[in-house]
């Protein structure tokens, strides 16, 4: 287990602690940085905004067609008998949930609902978690994959994102269930964070989160595109969201977010046609990095992870063609979300045949040589 100092970048800490769990109490109050910031990028690079390709995100670059959006959701007042729960728990397959502003409302709110104790969050992973229980005055370590089952016994909470972000580590089921049944036992949580499940939705606890300790997380950000929505669910015992739902407030979701977001989870065609196509783009992804030199470590169907130590260097260069990537620092390391368009697949691959010329000139002769 490693305290997490530095989470800047979405990563864990570098200190090499014993087993258990270390007190890690950083209220550095450093802003946590994120893929998407085009403008940001656009400024710094100084390239008009239309010029880029922002593959720095995990979002499904071709989401879902949103309709128009009848004027009586913007009129009236947002209520909770619209049909947005029926239509969510049937496709989370959940007995009970919350609709809250993005699945970040409920990262930050639901370490609120305990008194401070020992966290544990997977490192590198969506820094959000730690932060927020850190703020909240929890004792927070970071921990790699491996090191899950060793930390339980000294955690009141373990946090996974299931797929990882971006690593794209999975655990077999029985792994998680074996983890929530040690720590409900002892009146801790399993909080698992699955924005990006929905293309391999038999791997959810969704349909489990009605038991005693167990918190699962959705996004509608991410396979349906909808990041700009803000629309996410928890899925939990009534109690906590009851608890939940009072600290949030009334309104969390617009009216117009809860009518897309009603509209999207009832349209079951466009799900099933689109999970094949993301699965398929994601494995057309992770081929095309792997003929540039550069093997994803992991992934998933929206993303793909490359750790390199010319990460930097990589991000740098791509941006400079107007490419944008997600950096990480800790491991050194590239995020490589899906480009939408068969120009935007065709203009990757040219920049990364420049790109890996020119940062990694070995490489790049070594595999010149190879398809000779
Ligand atoms: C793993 C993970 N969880 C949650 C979120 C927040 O998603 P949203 O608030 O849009 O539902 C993100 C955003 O990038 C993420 O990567």
């Amino acid at each position: 287990m490693k305290a997490s100092p530095d989470l800047a970048d979405g990563t864990g800490g570098a200190l090499a602690d014993p087993p258990g769990l270390v007190l890690a109490r950083d209220c550095s109050g450093r802003p946590l940085h994120h893929g998407g910031r085009l403008r940001a990028a656009a400024s710094h690079y100084g390239l008009a905004l239309d010029q880029w390709l922002d593959l720095s995100t995990g979002i499904n670059p071709n989401g879902w067609p949103v309709p128009p959006v009848p004027a009586s959701a913007w009129a009236r007042l947002p209520e909770d008998e619209d049909g947005l729960e029926q239509a969510a728990r049937a496709y989370y397959g959940a007995a009970h949930l919350l609709p809250v502003a993005g699945s970040q409302a409920a990262i930050q709110a639901l370490p609120r609902l305990r008194a401070p104790g020992r966290v544990g969050v997977l490192s590198p992973g969506y820094a959000e978690h730690a932060a927020a229980w850190r703020a909240a005055g929890h004792a927070v370590g970071a921990l790699a994959a491996g090191e899950v089952d060793q930390a339980i016994p000294a955690c009141d909470v373990l946090v996974l994102i299931h797929p990882n972000n971006p690593t794209g580590v999975r655990f077999p089921r029985e792994r998680l269930l074996h983890w929530h049944a040690q720590l409900a036992a002892r009146g801790g949580w399993l909080v698992i964070d699955e924005a990006f499940m929905d293309t391999t939705p038999d791997q959810s606890l969704c349909g489990l989160a009605a038991r005693p300790g167990l918190i699962v997380l959705r996004s509608l950000g991410k396979f349906f595109g909808l990041a700009g929505a803000r629309v996410g669910f928890v899925c939990a015992q009534p109690d906590l969201l009851a608890r939940l739902a009072r600290l949030l407030g009334p309104w969390t979701l617009s009216a117009p977010a809860r009518w897309v977001a009603q509209a999207v989870l009832r349209d079951q065609d466009w799900r099933e046609r689109e999970r094949p196509r993301l699965i398929a783009a994601g494995e057309r992804l992770a081929a095309l990095l792997r003929r540039q030199g550069l093997t994803p470590q992991g992934g998933c169907a929206l993303f793909q992870w490359v750790p390199s130590p010319q990460a930097r260097d990589l991000h740098q260069a791509l941006a400079r063609q107007g490419i944008l990537t997600r950096l990480f620092e800790d491991p050194a390391s590239l995020r490589l979300g899906l480009p939408g368009t068969e120009a935007d697949w065709t203009r990757l691959e040219t920049a990364l045949t420049r790109v890996v010329a020119e940062v990694l000139p070995q490489a790049a002769a070594n595999l010149a040589e190879a398809r000779a």
